[in-house]
């Protein structure tokens, strides 16, 4: 009989494909394992706050279902999403101005997914792929499931540094495409600058790279001044540049109901609905149903304004922790949206010894090379202040300061 992963001399190992056998289970990954103590306080996870979910609105609004919607949310559902979904998204997507029509809508497993079938329908293995550096970790894995060739572009405040995306646009090896979380950068936290995104697009324009512009936090902004900057690349619908606009529920409802969508060019509409009928035929009808009753009723807008005061209640006591504890020589954004803060570091530092010290104090936090696309630079940190109360941050974070000052001195 075929043993696998028996310890015997016989052992057979399966063969797995190329693309996979790449992948890894991360030094990080056992870190945390480490740091699931339950006395530990977590800056690690980018999730939302427990507490604010809206479980009652939610139970009302299924309670309130006719038995033939109760119905459709225990059936498969058409691959491209549920109709009446698909219809109120789209009237919640319009209002920032989104080309809806002259785009296709793919609602997703999670806007995870949405990426895993992006990287599907256009890498090849060793192909270029520019990527933001840092760049969130679930892009990089599912660019590298595809044996994308990862090319790391550095980021600054402002976005992605021109200079060295132009660089690698004009190399003789064409890019297969450019991804970018330009709205409240996970991790880097930033906010580009409309004039980035402009220059952005000038470099873009008729080059044949498409842009993936992902857009999972854009909606938690603290401040209304931003709203203009907060305009999608994929709203000002500039010419000569094919566009992936993707987007999530899981910050503005919450991940567990796994779903995420996608507004593409009809061409590449028509790949990635192939693709995810053979991926899983559907996303979840019984959440999509919630889904579209919770837009339908308006109270999507009333519960994104509430999580929104509350996230920026986090960050400010996040922010005033770290100006009380921090050494003068740690730089950091200070958010303005979202759930993350990016700590930089001086150039030799590895942030790896800071977590390890920050946990036997009983505080963990992300180290930066998981999201370096070369997973090498290190001397920087991410830290969330999405699933923390003010208390426990202002508990937290002299723990970490203190594991930095043992480090860094
Ligand atoms: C930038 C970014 N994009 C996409 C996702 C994926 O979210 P989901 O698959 O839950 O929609 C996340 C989750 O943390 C994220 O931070």
């Amino acid at each position: 009989m075929r043993q696998v992963g028996s310890d015997n001399n016989n052992t057979i190992m399966p063969r797995f494909s190329k693309a996979v056998s790449s992948l890894r289970s991360s030094e990080i990954r056992d870190l945390m394992t480490l740091a699931s103590r339950p006395d530990i306080i977590s800056f690690a996870g980018g999730m939302p706050g427990n507490e604010l979910f809206p479980v009652q609105e939610i139970e009302d609004l299924f309670k309130g279902l006719d038995i033939k919607k109760k119905r459709i949310a225990f059936q498969y559902g058409p691959t491209p999403g549920l109709p009446s979904l698909l219809e109120s998204l789209s009237g919640f997507l319009e209002k920032k101005g989104l080309p809806v029509h002259t785009n296709r809508l793919l609602i997703t497993t999670g806007s995870q997914q949405g990426l895993n079938l992006l990287g599907k329908a256009f890498i090849d293995p060793h192909d270029p792929v520019l990527v933001e550096n840092p760049c969130f970790i679930g892009a990089l894995s599912a660019f590298r499931s595809y044996d994308a060739e990862l090319k790391g572009i550095p980021v600054d405040r402002d976005g992605i540094v021109m200079e060295a995306l132009q660089q690698k646009i004009d190399q003789k090896e064409k890019p297969k495409f450019l991804y970018i979380t330009p709205y409240f950068h996970n991790p880097a936290g930033l906010l580009y600058s409309t004039e980035r995104k402009e220059q952005l697009i000038t470099a873009l324009q008729g080059r044949d790279i498409p842009l993936i512009e992902d857009d999972a936090y854009g909606d938690l902004y603290f401040y209304e001044e931003d709203r203009e900057q907060l305009k999608p690349i994929k709203a000002i619908n500039p010419e000569g540049i094919e566009i992936c606009y993707t987007g999530s529920f899981s910050k503005i409802l919450g991940p567990g109901l796994r779903l995420g969508w996608m507004l593409v060019p009809e061409e590449i509409y028509q790949k990635c609905e192939l693709i995810k009928q053979s991926a899983d035929a559907c996303s979840p009808s019984f959440t999509q149903v919630l889904a579209d009753e919770f837009i339908r009723s308006g109270q999507i807008y009333s519960y994104i304004a509430t999580v929104r005061q509350e996230y920026k209640r986090r960050a400010n006591a996040m922010v005033a922790a770290l100006r009380e504890h921090l050494p003068d020589y740690v730089q950091w954004n200070e958010p303005r949206g979202g759930f993350y803060l990016w700590l930089t570091l001086p150039e030799e530092t590895d942030a790896t010894k800071i977590v390890q010290l920050a946990i036997e104090g009983g505080a963990v936090f992300v180290v930066g090379k998981t999201f370096d696309p070369a997973g090498k630079r290190n001397n920087s940190l991410r830290l969330s202040y999405c699933n923390n109360t003010p208390e426990q941050i202002a508990e937290g974070i002299p723990i970490v300061a203190r594991a930095i000052r043992q480090v860094c001195g």
